[in-house]
This record gives C-alpha cells, structure tokens and sequence, in this order.
C-alpha cells in the first residue's frame, strides 16, 4: 500500500508495507483522514508517535473495515466506520484497536466523518468529562478557528453554555455564525477584560486553552471561582510560573492532558463516551464537521503548510 512517510522533516507519498490487525484490531480501508496540528510537530521530529503506534502520522480517519483481527466483536468486514488513530492515518490502510472505531454519524457522508474523532474526543474527555461544563456556565475557547475550537464552539452552545472566543479578527462572522456569543480579537483586545466585560465581571466557568505558558496568568485572571481550566496545547510555550494564591483566590483548577499517549482502554472508554453523549448531538445537526478544504492524500504536504499558515477554519482534510 502507499502512505505518507516523514524523511527528512519532509513528507513523501511512497510504497509501505501492508498493516497488519493485532489482537482486538481491524484494518479500516482509510477513506478520508484529517490533519491536526500535531501533525506538523510530529513532522519536525517534536511529537514522535508512542510505542506500537505506526510511523506515518495521521490521528483520525474513516473508512471501510475490510479485515477483523483475532478477537474482534461486534464489527463486520464492509463496516462503514471512523476512528481515533494514535498514527497512520495519511496512509490507505490502517491497523485500529476496535474500542477507538465510531459509527459514521447519521446524517454524514463517508468523507465528512473524518473531521470529528479527534476534535470529538479531545473536547469531550476535557470540557464534558473532566471539567464538567453544565448549562448556563460561560465557556471561553482559545483557538476558536481552529479545528478543535470550531467543534468546542458547537459542543458548549449545543450544551447550553455561553461561548466566547479569541480568533483572529477574519474569523470571528463564521464563528458567531456556528454559536459564539462573544468573538474576542486576540490581536487587538485583551482577552480578560473582555471575558471580565461579557460576563459582568464574574469570569469564565470553563477554559478551553491551546496556548500554554503565554496564557497562565492570564487565564486565571479571567476564570470565575470555581473555574476550571483545561490546557490542550503549547502554542505559546511549555514552560509558566503558576501563581498558586491567584488559583486558590478562584478556587481554580488547571488540568493537562495529552489524548495520543493515553492507552488503548482510556481512549475506548473516551470513545465509548463521545458516541454516547456527542453523536446524538451530530445526529441532531446540533454540532457539525466544518471542513475548510480537502486536498488529495498524496498532497499532504500543501494541507499541512495551509495549516501553518492558519488561514483555514476548521479541518483540512485529505481524501483517498
Ligand atoms: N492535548 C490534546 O490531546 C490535543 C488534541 C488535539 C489538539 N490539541 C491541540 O489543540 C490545538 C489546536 O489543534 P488543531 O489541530 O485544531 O489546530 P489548528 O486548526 O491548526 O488551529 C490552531 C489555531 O491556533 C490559533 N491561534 C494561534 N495563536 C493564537 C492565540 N494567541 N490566541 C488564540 N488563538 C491562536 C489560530 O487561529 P487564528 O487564525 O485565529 O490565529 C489557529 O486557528 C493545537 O495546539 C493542538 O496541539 C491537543
């Protein structure tokens, strides 16, 4: 089979050996798979994948099965499905522990299903099961045009919340448009204030941050008491002083976690979560995939350099 390779921090669509299906395993013949921004770490040598991952990168995808590994229950070969990776996406088959494969969402082609397994996890294991956003709390994401922010925009609306965003200041139509009350230009406008001006002072209940280090202190600043922040990504930098008595003046809690490290069972159990909880919403047209654009699978590179230039809204995609 073919799939993207990573030689020399360049990607090359090249002849790879076949997977193949471990224990508790299916190949899912890849229809579609997604870019994300770990990606383009993982190309720079930053974010190798764990071990008894494949090589080629590539966090979600969808497909047909066209093979079950020894153990498999409850799947067929022809199965239409889409599925958490911890690599080997960009590829035209992959080997998938059968806990992280989803149904295609009612509603949803083949294709689009490929935007939601990573976004879907990430947001839901953070916001839903460990911060616990409940309706009528106010909801701040960073990053809003990103592919994670634009599902964490729809997720918070769609379970009641108030969302505010910072994106660039081009993005903020399309993002009211998908259920953001309040769109804050990072560039131009100091987010506490404003988070401080939306919500009579009081702050946000819920944190969603991709910036890190640069953000601490200044998250904290705009968290409500007993508010909860949960950093997904470094963007800004890895490395902050955390003023515990500003944290403890909130009553605050910050969290991290990575989703690609966890192991197989976590990441089952987070999936068995998502479609309990988050695929209904899909299937109700409450939350949707926003795809920015698609580009053929051999031409991984190009997505991945638009994704650099962060002039997308949501997911870049890469058809088979
Ligand atoms: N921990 C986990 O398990 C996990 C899982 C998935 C993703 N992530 C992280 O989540 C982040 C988003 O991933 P993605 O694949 O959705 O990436 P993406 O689509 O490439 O989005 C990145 C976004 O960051 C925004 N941005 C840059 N500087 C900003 C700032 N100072 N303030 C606010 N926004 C800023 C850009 O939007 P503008 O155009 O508005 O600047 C861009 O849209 C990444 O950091 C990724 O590593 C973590």
């Amino acid at each position: 089979m073919h799939a993207i390779v990573i030689e020399d921090k360049q990607l090359r669509w090249t002849e790879v050996p076949e997977p193949e299906p471990g224990d508790n395993e299916v190949i899912v013949d890849v229809t579609a798979a997604a870019v994300n921004r770990a990606d383009l770490l993982q190309r720079e040598g930053h974010y190798p994948p764990p071990p008894g991952a494949p090589d080629y990168p590539g966090l979600e995808c969808s497909g047909v099965i066209s093979a079950l590994g020894p153990g498999v229950e409850g799947h067929h070969v022809g199965e239409r499905v889409c599925a958490l990776l911890a690599g080997g996406g960009y590829a035209e088959r992959v080997a998938v522990p059968a806990g992280q494969l989803l149904p295609v969402p009612a509603g949803l082609s083949l294709v689009e299903a490929a935007a939601l397994p990573e976004v879907a996890c990430t947001v839901w294991s953070n916001v839903v099961s460990h911060d616990r956003l409940r309706a009528g709390e106010t909801f701040l994401v960073h990053g809003g045009g990103s592919g994670i922010g634009t599902f964490a925009v729809q997720l918070g609306k769609a379970l009641g919340a108030t969302v505010l965003v910072t994106a660039r200041a081009a993005k903020h139509e399309r993002l009211r448009a998908l259920g953001a009350d309040v769109t804050i230009d990072y560039q131009e406008q100091d987010f506490v204030r404003a988070v401080r001006d939306a919500t009579g002072g009081r702050g946000a209940d819920v944190v969603l941050d991709i910036i890190g280090a640069k953000y601490l202190a200044r998250n904290i600043e705009a968290l409500a008491p007993g508010g909860r922040i949960s950093v997904i990504g470094f963007q800004g930098g890895a490395r902050a002083e955390l003023d515990l008595g500003a944290l403890m003046a909130k009553r605050g809690t910050v969290s991290s976690t990575s989703l690609r490290a966890r192991p197989v069972p976590e990441k089952s159990r987070i999936v068995a979560g998502v479609r309990e909880q988050v695929w209904p919403l899909v299937a109700a047209g409450l939350v949707k995939p926003i795809i920015h654009t698609t580009f053929p699978l051999a031409e991984a590179a190009q997505a991945q350099r638009l994704m650099e230039s962060s002039d997308h809204l949501g997911k870049i995609l890469l058809l088979r």
